[in-house]
């Protein structure tokens, strides 16, 4: 059966450019969300999408898109992409290569003259990684959003505030992101596995089948300043180590009782946070994930039990403040098979894998057929170092294309 091919030249040209656009010197990026290397990305991509010819499209929640119109009126739309922003100084692959696979996509539909039943659109998805509110784009594309989610969002609410107006944007005006469900055909993300199985398994093409469910959580524990000299260690509320202690239990329990789950801490602060005094009050960040939702949801409990547990064997106040909530999220096989039937047609072997990473697609899996394309990544993720072999990127790519060509054509429209 015939079989379509991006334009390889094209898209590393795009990658190599956009790596440069915050970039940390050593491989990786820095472009969290809203900072100004994100929106300095997001201008880059604008004038890509409008130098191709393509309809540029930014919706109240910032998602920025290209758009291959059909002239069939009413038609859905077949949406692909990712992310740009990124971690704190993490890799150059996550997220931004499945925003350009996809906006590659529809230049190799033009330059193929292909007319197509529907409308065809590659999205970059606003503050995937969390800085503010995890998955904040899709979430409001899919109409998951919620008032209090802006309210409470970890980089705290006057950060999300500063952020929503470097770029233009206002709270209220997320919400009108929200899409009809009809007017989606099914949506397709190229990312890299950020894991070691593809590498492991020596195979090309991950096809994702279920994607990881989340919890995090803003911990303070509330002690009591004192002299850190004069005060003996037996009669302090010290905030830090009941902070110390909570992490190595939690660790202990998770993987005790949790097996395969796994968990993390981040931005601890300790306040005053002087070496002379004892602190007074810990602020930490915790997430946990399971692909189970009744074992996420019993390992929440466990955590949060031990947490006030830990609380008061230290004499400690403890306070929680909820952030994500994603539950774990099985993609469609029907788009799962639309990608095995592509990685034969392309003669590429692939298998099916599950994902430990979060994804936009999560949220789109709730009102669409949506299914995720891996390929292999070395060297880790999150930090700089994160690698995909070029041959590897535009298997991705190509994968991508077919599949939607595939997904369209079943459709029929
Ligand atoms: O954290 C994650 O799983 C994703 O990279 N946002
Ligand atoms: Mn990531
Ligand atoms: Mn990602």
């Amino acid at each position: 059966m015939k079989h379509f091919t991006i334009n390889s030249q094209r898209l590393k040209r795009d990658f190599e450019q956009l790596s440069e656009i915050g970039s940390s010197g050593d491989g990786g990026v820095h472009r969290p969300a809203f900072s100004e290397n994100h929106l300095l990305a997001r201008r880059w991509l604008q004038e890509r999408i409008i130098e191709d010819g393509l309809e540029f499209f930014m919706d109240g929640a910032g998602n920025h898109s290209a758009r291959l119109s059909t002239k069939n009126p009413g038609a859905p739309t077949l949406l692909m992409g990712s992310h740009m922003d990124s971690v704190p100084f993490g890799g150059r692959y996550d997220g931004a290569l499945g925003v350009l696979a996809a906006l590659e996509v529809l230049r190799s539909v033009c330059d193929a003259r292909l007319e197509l039943p529907c409308n065809l659109e590659a999205i970059d998805f606003t503050d995937e990684e969390g800085t503010h509110v995890g998955l904040l784009g899709s979430q409001a594309l899919t109409g998951r959003l919620t008032p209090a989610q802006l309210l409470n969002p970890s980089s705290g609410h006057s950060a999300l505030e500063a952020g929503l107006q470097r770029a233009g944007l206002n709270e209220a005006g997320i919400f009108s992101a929200r899409r009809d469900p009809a007017s989606l055909l099914a949506y397709l993300e190229l990312h890299i596995e950020q894991g070691p199985q593809l590498v492991r398994a020596c195979t090309q093409i991950g096809i994702v089948t279920t994607i990881v469910g989340m919890r995090s959580f803003t911990i303070t524990y509330t002690g009591q300043a004192d002299h850190a000299g004069t005060t003996p260690l037996d009669a302090r509320k010290d905030a830090g180590l009941g902070t110390a202690d909570f992490m190595v239990k939690a660790h202990a329990r998770v993987r005790h009782d949790f097996p395969g789950c796994v968990l993390n801490f981040g931005q601890v602060h300790f306040h005053p946070g002087a070496f002379n005094i004892v602190p007074a009050i810990a602020e930490f960040k915790l997430e946990f994930r399971s692909a189970d939702l009744g074992i996420l949801n019993r390992m929440e409990q466990a955590l949060l039990d031990l947490m006030a547990k830990t609380a008061e064997e230290h004499g400690l106040g403890v306070r929680v403040q909820p952030h994500g909530r994603l539950d774990p999220t099985a993609c469609s096989p029907q788009v799962q098979k639309a990608i095995t039937e592509t990685c034969e047609l392309l003669e590429l072997k692939s298998i099916p894998i599950p994902s430990g990473a979060a994804h936009d697609a999560m949220m789109m899996a709730r009102v669409c057929p949506a299914a995720m394309i891996f390929i292999p990544s070395s060297s880790g993720s999150h930090r700089p170092s994160e690698y995909a072999s070029w041959e590897d990127c535009v298997n991705g790519a190509n994968v991508l294309l077919n599949s939607a060509i595939t997904l369209i054509n079943q459709a029929n429209l």
